[in-house]
């Protein structure tokens, strides 16, 4: 490996200085055209109903006003080309969530089409809505059919288990809170064309949803975002229904339409991460192994299937988390009910299926009294196939197991075993506080589990000059991608960085890409650009051999320069060169991940290529009496492969964790009994700011390249550290289970600790204050 320096370096973002200055225009900044209109959503008051009519005459009554847009004004198909075809574009017949979209007020300005649209009245005559887990359960009311995964024998190995525990527990959804909120921008350009711009993780299917909506081909429609202010998962499917309304309201009006949803609309209109609800029965021994699990996972799915289906599936593939599970059966029920339809969110369904396990060994540890890292231990992989505990229940091997390594080193350096020793210690003198600590692993699959997304596109253009311009699939959230992609290209042509432009994703350069998802935008778009800039440095290299009578071989790209046995000259006078003797100076690229496949009808198979691991040992002070929380400390070791920028990858692994300890403690929706989503603003919806972070924060890198063949060595970063943050709920258990009164209270590390609770302890995440003080109040009354 070449020490370029344009890989494995802590470059800046390709966009921050222009974004701390504000010269970094996103949708709702770009200059207008002469005749924009304005749009706003016209929602639905009521959970579930039958829409009788809606009166817009209020609305139209307004100056300034131009018209509605109603499902009777659509051109083409009144749904959107879901696979589920479950979703209607605009809320016709009846409606089926508070704040479901009926139709759209176009006007002169933003704050005016609002205001008419607040004026429109629908007649909607009100059906019983299905507004929780527990209902949608009683009723088996599901948006797909439940899945179970079996292996092995799990009734047969609960019976001989010589412990047993039965829980159930709840963890909520989370709001992606993007800072930029969803925005379209649609253009009529001339003979049935468009341009739209649009906030989004999935360009091409904009395109697509855009195109049907309209009754037109692909090929008429041409989406582009050059960034995002945040997508988190919520714009990979949710920013196409925003794109499709504005470009409806376009066609009708023939005129430029805006629409971008407040910030409370966008609460009330899209989806966000599924809640679960668990119930599962666990056999074990002494030690603490698992002998057999059924675990059952409902999700809230809301009103419709959504991404809903491999969610769902992503939470099955990792409710394993870093443990062998022998005989187990895993439901997993996909529940409808009557609220907004719950979408893709960091992790996608990772989360909740990990939070499964992690608790669980959490319960098996305080139920043995023994320690939890133990337990965890105990539970491992064993990274040796000859041991019989390496396949998961899906049946891949997990061949690159590095957790026994990279756990006991970062057990080291967090100085766990002191800390947990000190702790107990420390809460025997308090009357009020207690201290918790947890060391919790992680591990992740990377690749979309639908193989066919697996696959990228790219251009590179190197112009005349030597300069490089490059073009893919993936789109820019402020996680970096175009910054890494433009490293790799950089390394490939052996250019200063400086020299190569990432430009706006756009649908008329790389056609059909996959969503900018599932952690994968490097690994599939980097290796797409890589594969077009090393086309491009193949040529060269050929005329250079050419020119100076040597093997292609021995042409050297490094530093701007291009070296041969006999020659050096800058690339810039290179490319000249070869402009003049007509060689061709760009290309595409595009990349396949290999190895992987799946029976999504046995759910079987390798759907990962490879799996991303990490740790964090996470202490956390709660307040007995007041149920309040603070994170105090926490160390983390990941596994990012050979960094293709440090800076960045920290920049993840912080943002992660910290996105993920929001969910699990503070970020609370609450959906009153009309099916109302009463926190729609940061006033009632708690995210964490800069005084939550952690006090201490350590992060390290995990210094192995993948062992797999990823781009310069690398692993996906996106999601995985968001699981990090299941040491925290973890952390917070334990603090609670140390209360005074509790039956663990007097507990020391190892067999001679008192006899526990034969209930494990619930706590429902996020665990809010009021959740800490009903597990502290239900642990007084065992
Ligand atoms: N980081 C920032 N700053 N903003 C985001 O919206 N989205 C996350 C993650 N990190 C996100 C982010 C999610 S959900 C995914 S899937 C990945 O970035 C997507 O980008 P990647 O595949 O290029 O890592
Ligand atoms: N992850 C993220 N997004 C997705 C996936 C996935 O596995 N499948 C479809 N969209
Ligand atoms: Mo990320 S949830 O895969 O967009």
């Amino acid at each position: 490996m070449s020490l370029s320096p344009a890989l494995g370096q802590p470059w800046p973002h390709e966009s921050a200085r222009a974004q701390v200055c504000g010269a970094a225009p996103y949708v709702d900044d770009l200059p207008e055209t002469k005749g924009t209109l304005y749009a706003a959503p016209i929602v639905s008051p009521c959970a579930h109903g039958l829409l009788r009519g809606i009166d817009a005459a209020p609305a139209l009554a307004l100056a300034g006003v131009h018209g509605v847009v109603l499902a009777g004004d659509l051109p083409g198909d009144l749904w959107l080309p879901t696979p589920a075809r479950d979703e209607p574009i605009f809320a016709h017949e009846r409606v089926q969530y508070l704040g479901q979209v009926l139709g759209l007020v176009v006007a002169d300005s933003p704050a005016l089409a609002r205001r008419a649209a607040r004026a429109v009245q629908a007649d909607i005559a009100p059906l019983p809505a299905i507004l929780t887990l527990e209902q949608a359960l009683q009723s088996q009311s599901y948006v797909l059919p439940p899945v179970t995964l079996r292996r092995g024998d799990a009734a047969a190995a609960l019976a001989v288990a010589p412990r047993r525990l039965r829980g159930r527990f709840e963890v909520g959804g989370q709001e992606h809170f993007y800072l930029e909120g969803q925005v379209a921008y649609a253009l009529p350009l001339e003979q049935g064309q468009w341009l739209v711009h649009s906030s989004t993780q999935h360009p091409a299917e904009v395109q697509h949803w855009v195109a049907h909506a309209l009754g037109l081909a692909q090929h008429a429609v041409r989406v582009e975002c050059r960034r995002m202010g945040g997508g988190f998962g919520g714009k990979e499917t949710q920013a196409g229904q925003i794109a499709v309304w504005a470009a409806l309201a376009a066609h009708k009006f023939g005129r430029p339409v805006k629409l971008r949803l407040a910030r409370r609309e966008d609460f009330l209109i899209t989806g966000k991460r599924h809640p679960f609800a668990y119930e599962y029965e666990v056999g074990f021994d002494d030690t603490g192994r698992i002998q057999g699990l059924r675990l059952q996972m409902a999700a809230n799915c809301g009103f419709s299937a959504d991404l809903s289906g491999p969610v769902a599936d992503r939470a099955v593939f990792h409710c394993d988390n870093a443990y062998y599970l022998g005989d187990v059966e895993i439901t997993s029920l996909r529940c409808k009910t009557h609220t907004q339809s719950h979408t893709a969110f960091r992790g996608f369904g990772g989360p909740q299926g990990m939070l499964a396990i992690e608790a669980i060994l959490g319960d098996i540890a305080r139920a043995l009294g023994r320690d939890a890292l133990d337990v965890r231990l105990r539970n491992l992989y064993d990274p040796d196939p000859t041991a019989g505990r390496h396949t998961t229940p899906y049946q891949m091997a997990v061949e690159d197991n590095i957790l026994p390594q990279l756990l006991s080193q970062l057990e080291l350096s967090a100085q766990y075993r002191r800390r947990q020793e000190a702790i107990f210690g420390w809460n025997r003198t308090q009357p009020v506080l207690r201290r918790g600590l947890a060391l919790t692993p992680v591990k992740f699959g990377i690749s979309f589990t639908a193989t066919q997304f697996n696959q990228a596109g790219a251009l590179v253009h190197v112009y005349t000059d030597g300069s490089v311009q490059v073009n893919h699939g993936g789109t820019e959230m402020g996680q970096g991608l175009h910054t890494k992609v433009a490293q790799i290209v950089a390394d490939e042509l052996g250019v200063p960085l400086g020299r190569v432009q990432v430009t706006a994703s756009d649908t008329a350069k790389v056609p059909n890409a996959s969503a900018t998802a599932a952690s994968s935008g490097t690994d599939l778009n980097g290796r797409a650009a890589q594969d077009a800039a090393r086309q491009v440095r193949t040529r060269l290299a050929a005329l250079v051999a050419q020119l100076d009578g040597c093997s292609p071989a021995q042409v050297r790209f490094a530093d701007g320069q291009v070296h041969s046995p006999t020659h050096q000259r800058s690339f810039a006078a290179l490319v000249q060169l070869a402009y003049a003797q007509r060689v061709q100076l760009w290309s595409d690229g595009f990349y396949r991940t290999p190895k992987i496949h799946y029976d999504k009808h046995t759910l079987t198979g390798r759907p990962f290529y490879y799996f991303a691991y990490g740790a964090a040992c996470t202490e956390v002070a709660i307040d007995t009496l007041t149920g309040e929380s603070r994170v105090l400390r926490v160390d983390i070791l990941h596994d990012v492969g050979r960094s293709i920028n440090p800076a960045i990858d920290r920049g993840q692994i912080e943002g992660g964790f910290v996105q993920g300890m929001g969910w699990l403690t503070t970020e609370q929706l609450v959906w009153n009994d009309a099916g109302a989503l009463s926190t729609c603003a940061p006033s009632t919806y708690k995210i964490p700011t800069a005084g939550d972070m952690p006090v201490q924060f350590h992060v390290d890198l995990w210094p192995e390249p993948n062992r797999e063949d990823n781009v310069g060595g690398s692993k996906a970063v996106g999601e995985p550290p968001f699981m990090l943050a299941l040491s925290v709920y973890e952390a917070l258990r334990n603090a609670i289970a140390a209360a005074p009164g509790a039956a663990g209270e007097q507990s020391t590390v190892g067999a001679a600790a008192k006899p526990f609770a034969a209930q494990p302890l619930r706590l429902d995440a996020p665990a809010t204050p009021e959740q800490i003080l009903r597990a502290l109040g239900a642990l007084a009354a065992d």
